[in-house]
């Protein structure tokens, strides 16, 4: 009991220390990951094998795990994906769910695999598999985000490369894999984490469910992935694009130049994806009734207790009572006030959805409106805001008295729809 209790003790300090990481902080540790790995002669190691057309299926490691790997695995019986944009309040909606006890969560599967694709470049060819050689390349990156998504979804993590299976974000509010964080803290090399591999695997395959949440992923994914996996349930994750893209500004993610100077392209290219996935999201309804939400980040915050409930509906799951205190306690009670990136705390939800207001300029608002307004707000149930003074005044409400309507059909222009439709590369 005691020994339990130290070690939930360790992996809650070691979850904090991990959230209070910063954004950034946390891109550092991916590529320090890389370059311990690098430096751990494993890429060269995995160079020279891979070379002579062997890879890691050769290493008696390798076998060992793959073999127990085989023996009677069971998958949770309830999935879930959270496709969403950044900042959009994903980590704080995710949260609802993955404080579930008997939820596996993963955290942002693409994250590390991004790091080293980029800008339509490969930084490293080599993504080390244990099983099988392994490049990626420009072509087939959207192949492999597939593959780890599906992976995840058997609990298959043997099949996962293993940057992914290290990176920093994977235990963001997992409250399931703290054994395995522990093991690769004692685990100085490859080997050790091919030994920790059977207990994430042992955590993935008891929980009764797997959330996995994405700001990576692409929408199309989830025709095929839906035939395959007949339980997958889809939430896709909206937020008013006027909060969206100012908070995107402000992490760095629009730099000054392009918020000041390229802003309404910007903003129509983003809002135009999000409707393209909605219009995805409404056919993959039509052919999976019940399997597919979208919800808006603003209904949440306004009313979190109200929309777990319904999310957990939805899912699948029972909303616990300690879950609801939980949420009680970090969105009502103003306890905490968190301004880091990673924070999902909130000391009052309602509040923290619409501070951008105080800070945006009223002529960016003006220009997300022109590029956004047509394609997203009638969907939304967003309102136009024509003067400073109504952005604002605490008495304009800039959501329409109805609320968001996601059934409204909605047609997206012909060349910008050519601009954004995915490939059916799968
Ligand atoms: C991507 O392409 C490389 C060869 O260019 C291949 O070795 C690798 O298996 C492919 N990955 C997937 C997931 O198809
Ligand atoms: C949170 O903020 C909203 C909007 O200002 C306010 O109406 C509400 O009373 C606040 N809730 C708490 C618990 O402070
Ligand atoms: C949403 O829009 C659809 C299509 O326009 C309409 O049939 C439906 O009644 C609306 N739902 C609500 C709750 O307003």
């Amino acid at each position: 009991m005691q020994q339990m209790e130290e070690r939930q003790q360790t992996v809650y300090k070691s979850g904090t220390i991990l959230k209070k990481i910063h954004y950034m902080g946390a891109l550092a540790m991916c590529a320090a990951l890389i370059l311990y790995m690098m430096s751990n002669n494993f890429i060269h190691e995995y160079i020279k094998k891979t070379s002579g057309i062997k890879g890691f299926t050769e290493t008696t490691e390798a076998r060992i795990y793959i073999g127990k790997e085989n023996t009677k695995r069971t998958t949770p019986s309830i999935k879930i994906i959270i496709h969403t944009y950044m900042r959009s309040g994903s980590s704080f909606t995710a949260e609802l769910i993955a404080m579930h006890p008997n939820i596996f969560f993963v955290f942002e599967p693409f994250h590390c695999l991004d790091r080293i694709y980029k800008d339509g470049k490969v930084r490293i060819p080599y993504f080390p598999y244990l099983n099988r050689p392994a490049r990626i390349n420009p072509e087939n990156i959207s192949l492999v985000k597939y593959d780890i998504m599906n992976n995840y979804l058997l609990c298959e993590v043997f099949n996962i490369d293993l940057f992914t299976l290290q990176s920093p974000f994977l235990h963001l509010g997992n409250q399931r894999t703290g054994d395995y964080l522990q093991c690769l803290h004692e685990s100085s090399n490859t080997k050790g984490v091919v030994s920790c591999l059977p207990i994430f695997q042992n955590a993935c395959s008891r929980a009764k469910g797997i959330l996995i949440k994405t700001i990576r992923s692409e929408m199309s994914f989830y025709r095929k992935m839906m035939e395959k996996h007949q339980s997958l349930k889809i939430i896709q994750l909206v937020r008013d694009p006027r909060a969206t893209l100012f908070s995107m500004h402000k992490t760095g993610a629009i730099n000054t130049d392009e918020w000041n100077n390229n802003l309404y392209n910007v903003a129509k290219i983003f809002c135009s994806r999000v409707l393209n996935d909605l219009e995805i999201a409404r056919e993959l309804e039509a052919l999976h009734p019940e399997r597919v939400k979208v919800v808006m980040y603003e209904d949440i915050a306004g009313d979190p207790i109200k929309k777990s409930f319904e999310l957990h509906k939805f899912v699948g799951i029972e909303l616990l009572e300690e879950e609801k205190m939980k949420i009680i306690k970090k969105t009502s009670t103003g306890e905490v006030s968190c301004k880091d990136n990673m924070c999902t705390s909130k000391a009052n939800s309602t509040l923290a959805a619409s501070a951008w207001r105080n800070r945006i300029p009223f002529i960016s608002v003006q220009i997300i409106d022109q590029a956004c307004g047509p394609l997203l707000y009638d969907i939304f149930g967003l309102n136009f805001i024509q003067s400073n003074q109504k952005l604002r005044s605490e008495h304009f409400s800039i959501r329409k008295p109805g609320g968001a309507n996601f059934t409204k059909k909605h047609f997206i222009a012909e060349n910008m729809r050519a601009k954004f439709k995915e490939t059916r590369l799968i």
